[in-house]
């Protein structure tokens, strides 16, 4: 099965990038395809609010820029992992930039009692890093990302949070074993 993997930490090889390598790790060993995507490497402006997305006839966003490609990629994906660090309580810009967009993966049509999204039934999984604690600080990455897989009406395979993390070393064998058991619920939800 096809797992799209976006790291939204802009440090390639930081703290989030280490606990991310190790989920793809299990999840290839498990026999899926992993599309690893670096998102701060990419330009990717936020929602400009036009609601072209809405209109009858239009697909993904007016605005072509390199979120075209991974709202393409999402569609094509049987899973998403999301990995971040924590930034001011919430998602670093860059991230943020692609979860507004993905409002246009959301359809209604005049008279539709309830939307539709192009993203239906796929799984979903989180994982967050953060310098403090989970408590009012990290989880609110989780509470905002399980309300997104509400609105989206996809799966949640798990959260893993790593807070504190004080460097790569916080990703211990506890937290390596959090990752190991979330490539299991991703792979039994694919
Ligand atoms: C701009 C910025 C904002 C941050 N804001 C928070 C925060 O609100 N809460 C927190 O616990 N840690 C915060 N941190 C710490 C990071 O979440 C933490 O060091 C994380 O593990 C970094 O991940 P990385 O190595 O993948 O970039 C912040 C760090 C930066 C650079």
């Amino acid at each position: 099965m096809k797992v799209l993997s976006l790291l939204g930490s802009p440090r390639k090889e930081g703290n989030t990038a280490y606990a991310q390598d190790h989920l793809e790790e299990q999840l290839i060993s498990l026999g899926h395809e992993v599309i690893n995507i670096h998102i701060p490497s990419l330009s990717i402006e936020g929602c400009k609010e036009c609601y072209w997305c809405k209109q009858e006839d239009s697909f993904l966003c007016f605005n072509k820029d390199d979120a075209i490609p991974i709202l393409n990629n999402m569609l094509e994906a049987d899973a998403i992992i999301f990995s971040t660090p924590t930034f001011c309580w919430g998602f670093p810009a860059q991230l943020k930039a692609l979860l507004d967009r993905m409002f246009c993966l959301i359809t209604w049509k005049e008279g539709d009692a309830e939307s539709h999204s192009l993203l239906e039934g796929k799984t979903m999984a989180l994982i967050v890093t953060a310098g403090g604690e989970i408590k009012n600080n990290a989880e609110l990455l989780g509470l905002a990302f399980e309300n997104m897989l509400e609105f989206m009406k996809c799966k949640c395979a798990g959260i893993v949070y790593i807070a504190p993390c004080e460097g790569v070393q916080s990703i211990n064998e506890k937290v390596k074993q959090q990752l190991n058991d979330l490539a299991q619920n991703l792979s039994k939800s694919i």
